[in-house]
């Protein structure tokens, strides 16, 4: 497929590929790849990771970026999604990425432009790059996945970014334990537990998560510390174990992960950042250039 709107778009032998394009990438300099490509990023909600990686993944290839504002754009005036996207491809850009607060909205637009359509998180259903970026820096530390053991902690009912992981993980063989308060589980066949204190020792790595209260629709925390006092992952949790820390970010700190476990080089957050850069520019070749 030339379009990216969930994991499953993506055979393993191809994500394999877009793991060793994105290995090399990690040692500069870069050939200009994407020379007079065109990559047009259109995000209806906040971000500071995927569109700005996005940006840096394509300029490293030689590619032209535009990011449309949509706070200022004519989305504002009433243009409606489809129209907006069909504008631009008329531009001719070579990848539009979208991120938008509708599940399936992605999927929608790639029926309706030329391009390759990239999804950079829509609502809570997928966030392939994400996942991909995740998997990817799994792998960096723990060699082959096959049989490792992650535990996906928080807001998994409203998380993009767990959706994405479950699928992508579970396809590579790693067991995924799913830990969180009962109202924060989605229904699933996968083990789940409402406690840390109760997988800590089986697990090779925990996806800490943020809690996405823009997504519930009414207020289920007093405050979020409520939920950071059982949840939290702090140096007490892990001890001295061998253990990866991620989280997709951004962080509530001391709520998600506790400032001293931030900085504790099991924490990979920013590895994951740096990560991110490298295998958006293997995606963006892969789609481009087949
Ligand atoms: N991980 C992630 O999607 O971060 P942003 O929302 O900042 O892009």
């Amino acid at each position: 497929s030339k379009h990216l709107i969930t994991t499953k778009d993506l055979k393993k032998e191809e994500i394999e590929d877009i793991f060793n394009l994105a290995t090399q990438f990690l040692q500069p300099p870069y050939e200009k790849l994407l020379q007079d490509k065109l990559i047009i990023t259109i995000f209806f909600e906040n971000s500071t990771r995927t569109r700005s990686s996005f940006e840096v993944a394509a300029k490293n290839l030689g590619a032209q970026v535009v990011n449309l504002d949509v706070t200022r754009s004519s989305t504002k005036k009433g243009e409606t999604l489809f129209d907006t996207a069909a504008n631009l491809d008329a531009m001719g850009p070579n990848a539009i990425v979208v991120r938008h607060k509708h599940a399936g909205a992605p999927a929608l637009l790639a029926r309706h432009v030329s391009c390759s359509l990239i999804n950079g998180g829509d609502g809570a259903h997928a966030h392939p790059t994400q996942a991909l970026l995740d998997l990817f820096t799994l792998k960096q530390h723990l060699g082959n996945v096959q049989g490792k053991k992650i535990a996906i902690v928080g807001d998994i009912k409203n998380s993009r970014v767990a959706n994405s992981n479950i699928e992508l993980l579970t396809r590579f063989g790693m067991e995924v334990i799913l830990v969180a308060p009962p109202h924060f589980l989605p229904p699933t066949s996968l083990r789940t537990s409402s406690s840390l204190q109760e997988v800590i020792d089986e697990v090779d790595a925990i996806m800490s998560l943020r809690t996405q209260t823009e997504r519930h629709k009414y207020p289920i925390y007093a405050s979020l510390r409520d939920y950071g006092s059982d949840f939290c992952i702090t140096k007490d949790l892990i001890g001295d174990r061998d253990i990866l820390i991620l989280h997709p970010g951004p962080v509530h700190r001391n709520i998600d992960i506790s400032d001293e476990v931030l900085a504790d080089p099991r924490c990979k957050v920013l590895e994951q950042v740096r990560n991110g850069v490298v295998v958006r520019m293997a995606i963006l070749v892969k789609l481009i250039h087949g």
